[in-house]
């Protein structure tokens, strides 16, 4: 295609060249040397409209590859961007739930969920709780839920290790907003898809996570390789995170990346996006290697079987 507009490209110019050359032999009064340096030119002309059109011809082939679904400056609000795919066969090993199992599928972005400043108070919340421990590579995670906390090449429990001193670390206050936030994701989840958000459960794992960019120093810490959702937890029929901190600014690298057959489609992180989308393989991912700064996240899961259920954390 864009070798054929190069062809085309080049026709054009050449009997223009030609013409040049006539009108400029016509003319020619000077010296050799004159209508030596006329050609010069014109070759380096020539040159400049090849190498135009094969740069040309190069970036846009690197557009078809890499296409930015949402960038981190864009404001996407009131309503969701939504991306439909086809749905994938995965949900066909699982029980149906009508009104939940996923019949349409897709991708889909919104800015007006969460606010920025609800995003730094639970980014806050992150940081307290990633302070108490940590994992030695890259990624830390922190599940409210289940206590899970990365310590070094492991996990502990929070609620245990630490006892009644998480009193101190998390108020009743981030509990409260920590719900209502997920209550409102399940809320335009269940809307985008067109759902009963009664018929849809929070389950596990549904964490903060925290990423920088030390190597990793065990296999928890490799959050980059390309994995589906409901390929790695069953239970998963839709998934979504939001984004605590800026693509850009607080980190560079740790883009989201949706790896279709025909390319690959990013989100910008942006604090207070929330990003959702069906769990089967229609939504092939993975997280780019974060190169600077650190990315603060949640992500938060919903499965349609009721037995996979989880509740909302509570303080001890
Ligand atoms: C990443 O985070 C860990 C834990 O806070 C810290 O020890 C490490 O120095 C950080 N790495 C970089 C490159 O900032
Ligand atoms: C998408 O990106 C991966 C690397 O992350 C690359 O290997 C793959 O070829 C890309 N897909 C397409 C269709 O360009």
């Amino acid at each position: 295609m864009a070798l054929v507009r190069m062809r085309n490209m080049k026709g054009p110019n050449n009997t223009e060249i030609e013409k040049k050359i006539k009108r400029g032999n016509a003319l020619r009064q000077g010296s050799a040397w004159r209508g030596y340096r006329g050609l010069v030119a014109l070759l380096l002309f020539a040159l400049s409209v090849c190498g135009a059109s094969t740069w040309w011809y190069l970036s846009s082939l690197d557009r078809d590859v890499t296409e930015t679904l949402v960038r981190r400056g864009e404001l996407v609000s009131p309503q969701p961007r939504v991306f439909t795919v086809e749905c994938s066969e995965d949900y066909e090993n699982y029980q149906r739930y009508p009104g939940c199992t996923p019949q349409t599928c897709g991708r889909a972005v919104t800015d007006g969920v969460v606010t920025r400043e609800e995003a730094q108070v639970l980014k806050r919340l992150a940081e307290r709780g990633l302070a108490l421990a940590g994992s030695e590579g890259g990624a830390s995670i922190l599940d409210l839920h289940s206590g899970a906390l990365s310590m070094g090449r492991q996990f502990v429990n929070i609620y245990r290790y630490f006892g009644d001193d998480i009193g101190d670390v998390f108020t009743k206050e981030d509990f409260e907003l920590y719900r209502d936030v997920r209550g409102r994701i399940q809320a335009v989840v269940a809307e985008t898809f067109d759902l009963d958000p009664s018929l849809m459960y929070l389950t596990k794992p549904t964490f903060f996570s925290r990423i920088n960019s030390t190597e990793a120093q065990t296999q928890h810490d490799e959050y980059w390789h390309p994995h589906i959702d409901k390929v790695t937890y069953g239970s998963f029929d839709y998934t979504s995170l939001l984004y605590l901190s800026d693509y850009g600014s607080d980190f560079t690298g740790g883009r989201f990346i949706f790896m279709d057959q025909n390319g690959n489609r990013t989100v910008e992180p942006r604090a207070g996006r929330v990003s959702f989308f069906s769990s089967g393989s229609e939504n092939l991912h993975r997280v780019e290697k974060v190169a600077w700064g650190t990315r603060y996240a949640i992500t938060v899961s919903f499965t349609c079987d009721p037995a996979h259920a989880i509740s909302d954390p509570a303080l001890p």
